[in-house]
């Protein structure tokens, strides 16, 4: 069993990357950050609060890896809820449980999030940080808003981009940043196909050497 780490702050490219290194390589894949916005979702649906550690830990064990889907999970809102609730260590003790067991399936497995080279999956094989700038990551985001025929303001986006990084770098539980052992992967001035073949090649020479 392989485990493959890839971390990285919003919008620097990690969900692509990942999902076809998982597909290049025949793994499972788990967008972790889904199970913070599944988390997120449930408590704004039910009309709970997103300040109570209790209520929002009983909704993180009912969480059901299987079920998760971007597209119901991408609005905005759901990720803002997701990033206060992700600075509970009570929703985080629990949604790591369920992302460390996805993470020994069989052949093996590409998780990528904030903290899986740190905290969910130290002994990954391999661990890579993948970023870019925040000009560029919020440039991304904008040119995806727009492209799907919608209206998208840059500086709101740019603003929001550099909220998210505080408080995903500035949390005392497991803050955002590259596991000692992780290989940078500066995604700003590289095109899709050059960072897939950039982790490609990290990932082959540390298979080579696991075998
Ligand atoms: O990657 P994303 O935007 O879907 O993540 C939503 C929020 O979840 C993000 O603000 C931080 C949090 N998150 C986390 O704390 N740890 C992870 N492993 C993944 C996401």
């Amino acid at each position: 069993m392989i485990t493959i780490a890839i971390d990285g702050p919003a919008a620097a490219g990690k969900g692509t990357l990942s999902r076809q290194i998982a597909e290049a390589y025949g793994f499972h894949h788990l967008d972790t950050g889904l199970t913070y916005r599944a988390t997120a979702k449930a408590l704004l649906d039910a009309g709970l609060p997103l300040d109570d550690e209790a209520v929002a830990e009983r909704m993180a064990l009912e969480v059901e890896l299987a079920g998760l889907d971007r597209s119901v999970l991408s609005a905005h809102a759901i990720g803002e809820a997701a990033s206060k609730i992700a600075v509970m260590p009570a929703v985080r003790r629990a949604l790591v449980e369920a992302q460390r067991a996805f993470s020994r399936k069989e052949p093996g497995t590409v998780l990528d999030g904030r903290d899986i080279g740190t905290v969910v999956c130290p002994d990954a094989a391999v661990k890579l940080y993948v970023t870019a700038s925040p000009e560029v990551r919020a440039k991304r985001r904008y040119d995806e808003i727009v492209g799907n025929g919608a209206v998208a303001d840059y500086a709101a986006i740019f603003d929001d981009v550099k909220k998210r990084d505080e408080r995903d770098m500035g949390r005392a539980d497991s803050p955002l940043r590259p596991a000692d052992d992780a290989h940078l992967l500066d995604t700003s001035e590289m095109s899709i196909e050059a960072a897939f073949q950039a982790a490609k090649s990290l990932i082959d020479a540390a298979l080579i050497k696991k075998i």
